[in-house]
């Protein structure tokens, strides 16, 4: 294994022993958590913002957990920023050891440099005054600069399951979509702007896993359609972005991702007129202005190891993703 990873490595499992007792301690800490904050406050009726320092239920979330009573998963900041709380250890430390190196200010290797790009910005943790313990990922909102967001979660690869995953795990995670292997995504969920109604479709995970070879197209071309025209322009730019990570994939060989998402947005509030006048523009070609856009990005790290080889799991499932795309912009 060369030294890098070894580095990666041993880092990681440093990281994951100094994290396991705090995680200990997190879980026996006297101090209030944010659970039991939102029980009370469920109980007065209400969630008291001032108790969250001012931090709201993230709006634009489409997947993954949503804890507590208040069905509070993912955070938004005062600042815009999001909050995603550190899952119980390995997970939530490997996650947070991920975005660690890869931001690390003394970082040299193009490869890692390289990843930023497709990632969200990460700035470090943050803890809420009441319960400094509990500790939250404190990431860019990629949604931000939209105003009507259409946002996907898409998880990617052949399996769900890491290599260190028990069997009881790994069944689990095959059961839950058994054409992950042959298909290589999964639709998590997805809110789609109607532009005829002023208001979102939803699709949460079970849409996803309902979906077969035969209806996997027309699953994701729902993300695209706007209750009036299919939006073909903003797939050949989301195919762009992909491909942009794929190659990332292909030119490294020290990272596997199980498990991890892309997160895909685009501008719902689309009309001609904007169109047109992107179309008639002075100040840049269409296709920059057209490039504002659009987003994709990856989230998601609880389940990356080092490696020494490609992560073919990854690529097949983006090379899945982006053929289905193609075929829905050939029909
Ligand atoms: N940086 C981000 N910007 C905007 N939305 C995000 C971002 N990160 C996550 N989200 C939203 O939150 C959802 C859940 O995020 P994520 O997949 O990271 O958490 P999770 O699946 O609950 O966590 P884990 O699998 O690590 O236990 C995503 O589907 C997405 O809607
Ligand atoms: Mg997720």
């Amino acid at each position: 294994m060369p030294l890098k990873f070894c580095h990666f490595w041993l880092n990681l499992s440093r990281v994951w022993g100094l994290v396991m007792t705090t995680g200990g301690r997190i879980m026996n800490s006297p101090l209030v958590t944010l659970d039991e904050v939102e029980k009370k406050n469920c109980k007065n009726g209400s969630i008291k913002q001032e108790l969250l320092d001012g931090c709201v239920p993230f709006s634009h979330q489409v997947a993954g957990h949503k804890k507590g009573t208040n069905n509070t998963g993912v955070l938004q900041h005062p600042d815009g920023s999001i909050l995603k709380q550190l899952q119980p250890p390995p997970r939530g430390p490997r996650e947070r050891h991920f975005y660690t190196q890869v931001y690390a200010r003394a970082c040299t290797d193009k490869t890692i440099l390289d990843l930023q790009q497709h990632l969200p910005n990460y700035y470090g943790t943050w803890a809420p005054r009441e319960s400094p313990h509990e500790l939250y990922l404190k990431l860019e909102d990629v949604t931000r600069r939209f105003s009507q967001p259409c946002i996907m979660d898409v998880k990617i690869g052949r399996r769900s399951y890491d290599p260190f995953a028990s069997k009881e795990k790994q069944h689990e995670q095959i059961s839950k979509y058994p054409l992950m292997e042959e298909i290589g995504f999964l639709l998590l969920g997805m809110r789609v702007y109607q532009v005829t109604s002023d208001s979102y479709i939803s699709h949460d995970q079970f849409f996803g896993r309902s979906l077969g070879k035969d209806t996997i197209k027309s699953g994701l071309m729902q993300f695209f359609h706007n209750g009036q025209d299919l939006r073909r322009r903003t797939i050949s730019l989301i195919i762009e972005k992909i491909q942009n990570i794929l190659h990332w994939f292909l030119s490294q060989s020290q990272l596997h991702f199980y498990a991890s998402s892309l997160l895909l947005v685009y501008e719902g509030a689309y009309t001609p007129d904007h169109h047109e006048r992107s179309l008639n523009s002075t100040c840049g070609s269409t296709g920059e202005m057209e490039e504002e856009a659009v987003e994709v990005k990856m989230i998601d790290f609880a389940h990356v190891f080092p490696s020494d080889c490609a992560d073919e799991g990854y690529i097949y499932g983006l090379r899945s993703l982006l053929d289905t795309l193609e075929q829905i912009l050939m029909d």
